[in-house]
């Protein structure tokens, strides 16, 4: 006879043998759930009534069985507040997982690029946005949609990308995605189906990202990058040629941190109008410091570049929440690729970031949020200066002008990479090395650095990350 019970405070799978009468079997299955800690200290176990009707027994039996118990000191029965398991019962220890590695101990400090503070989610602007979204939400928004995604996420992005970010966006041309990752994947394999057998990516790039591309279909090549942004002026030399698209990140080079110069905007533009695809990667274009933000390549040429947004930086990578921009000709091919993956992302989120936007409480957020990072960037570039009877060299920091990261170049002279990650260790700092960042073929003679993401550590954690930092470069 085996039940879960999900009518009381716990929900537990209990398997009662018969053999040996019911009420001992009965005792012998609750000893074993309260031994193996599935049955937890404390925890309130059903009424003798509901636990009958659950294991088809008399309640005699339940009540005989959970008396034993009491009298062994596995449970406890107070008036008023049922029976519970005690508080005193010792439990098992786990069975051991020979062969599993055992998990390593995370590190104290995390200063790798990618997540922001994820403390700092906007727990109660979240939850007041999506009460009032889900709870004035029409019915259809719980069943099956479209593949783009919510009508009302698509209208408050439309405006919200225009305003800042001079994204020309019409609701029809954006679709919802689980991430920037996933926008990817679904363009690279409609570019694939119509004949795109390789995409120009930048280099140094995001491995992963290139993964993606490459499971879709497609082939990878290098495009250079330098401190200008990326080399899109090779595209049109006979190096590239037949390359049909090119990923890149103008407003924020990921990871050198370098911003594509006015020339090249111009230059990558006239590219993209010549007939290529131009596939922006705008993932932390809300975080500028020293100016205005840059505004996004699509609002110079819309028809020919696919602009994508994530609320990954802004609000959570938890979320998965992310956007594309398309040109016209694309939105079909990519909706369908985005109904045959997942038939379209979650629902109910999207209706709360819509409400985030428009009640413009996203934006307040972002606000707060760039002023907290800037104070964070200047820290950082304030700690690694060289100081008098600090024998801080051998690096610079760069691309400190926006987003959540900066780099730090290696000079000959100074540490090797493989070093400065080894003595973080040391510290239980985790970072990332730029040589993993370049494609493979490049990774042995390209330059040395260290990727430093600002945005993950809480507020109180940072000061100390950073002096794991200082103390790992001296
Ligand atoms: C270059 C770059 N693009 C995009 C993203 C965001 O990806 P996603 O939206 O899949 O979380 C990140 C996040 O770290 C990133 O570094």
């Amino acid at each position: 006879m085996s039940k879960s019970w999900s009518t009381s405070d716990v929900d537990l799978h209990l398997v009662v043998t018969p053999d040996t009468g019911r009420r001992v079997g009965l005792e012998y299955a609750l000893r074993e759930a309260i031994r193996a800690g599935r049955l937890a200290a404390g925890s309130r176990l059903p009424s003798t009534r509901t636990l009958a009707v659950e294991l088809g027994l008399s309640r005699g039996t339940v009540t005989a069985a959970y008396d034993q118990l009491i009298a062994e000191g596995h449970l406890t029965a107070r008036q008023g507040s049922g029976t519970r398991v005690a508080a005193s019962v010792t439990t098992r220890a786990a069975p051991s997982m020979s062969g599993v590695p055992k998990p390593v101990a995370a590190p104290r400090y995390n200063l790798r690029a990618g997540s922001p503070d994820v403390s700092r989610f906007p727990t109660s602007a979240w939850l007041r946005a999506a009460r009032k979204a889900i709870g004035e939400a029409p019915a259809d928004a719980f069943g099956y949609g479209d593949p783009r995604g919510r009508i009302e996420l698509r209208t408050a992005l439309a405006d919200y990308l225009g305003r800042t970010r001079g994204v020309l966006a019409d609701p029809d041309r954006i679709i919802i995605t689980s991430g920037v990752q996933q926008g990817l994947a679904l363009l690279a394999k409609v570019l694939n189906a119509s004949g795109a057998s390789t995409i120009a990516m930048e280099d140094p790039y995001i491995p992963s990202f290139r993964d993606t591309v490459r499971a879709a279909g497609p082939a990878v090549t290098s495009l250079p990058v330098d401190d200008d942004g990326a080399r899109v002026d090779l595209l049109t030399t006979g190096e590239f040629h037949g390359i049909g698209a090119a990923i890149v990140t103008p407003s924020h080079q990921f990871p050198i941190g370098s911003t594509l110069n006015p020339a090249r905007r111009q230059c990558l533009a006239d590219w993209a109008r010549a007939g290529h695809l131009v596939i922006e990667d705008d993932y932390d274009g809300e975080f500028r410091y020293d100016r205005q933000p840059v505004g996004a390549i699509q609002g110079i040429a819309p028809d020919h570049v696919v602009y994508l947004g994530t609320a990954s930086k802004t609000l959570g990578p938890g979320l998965r929440l992310a956007w594309m921009v398309l040109p016209p000709h694309l939105v079909a091919p990519v909706a369908e690729a985005k109904q045959l993956t997942d038939n379209h992302s979650e629902t109910l989120g999207q209706l709360t970031l819509a409400e985030l936007i428009t009640s413009h409480a996203y934006d307040r957020h972002i606000r707060s949020s760039r002023l907290r990072y800037r104070r964070r960037r200047d820290l950082l570039a304030s700690r690694l200066k060289p100081r008098a009877g600090r024998p801080l060299t051998g690096y610079a920091l760069s691309g400190i002008a926006a987003g959540l990261h900066a780099l730090i170049r290696l000079e000959p002279a100074g540490l090797t990479e493989h070093e400065v990650l080894t003595r973080a260790a040391d510290y239980s700092l985790a970072l990332d090395g730029l040589s993993g960042m370049w494609l493979s073929e490049n990774s042995e003679t390209a330059p040395q650095g260290i990727v430093v993401g600002f945005g993950a550590p809480s507020e109180s954690a940072y000061p100390a990350a950073l002096d794991a930092l200082v103390r790992t470069l001296s």
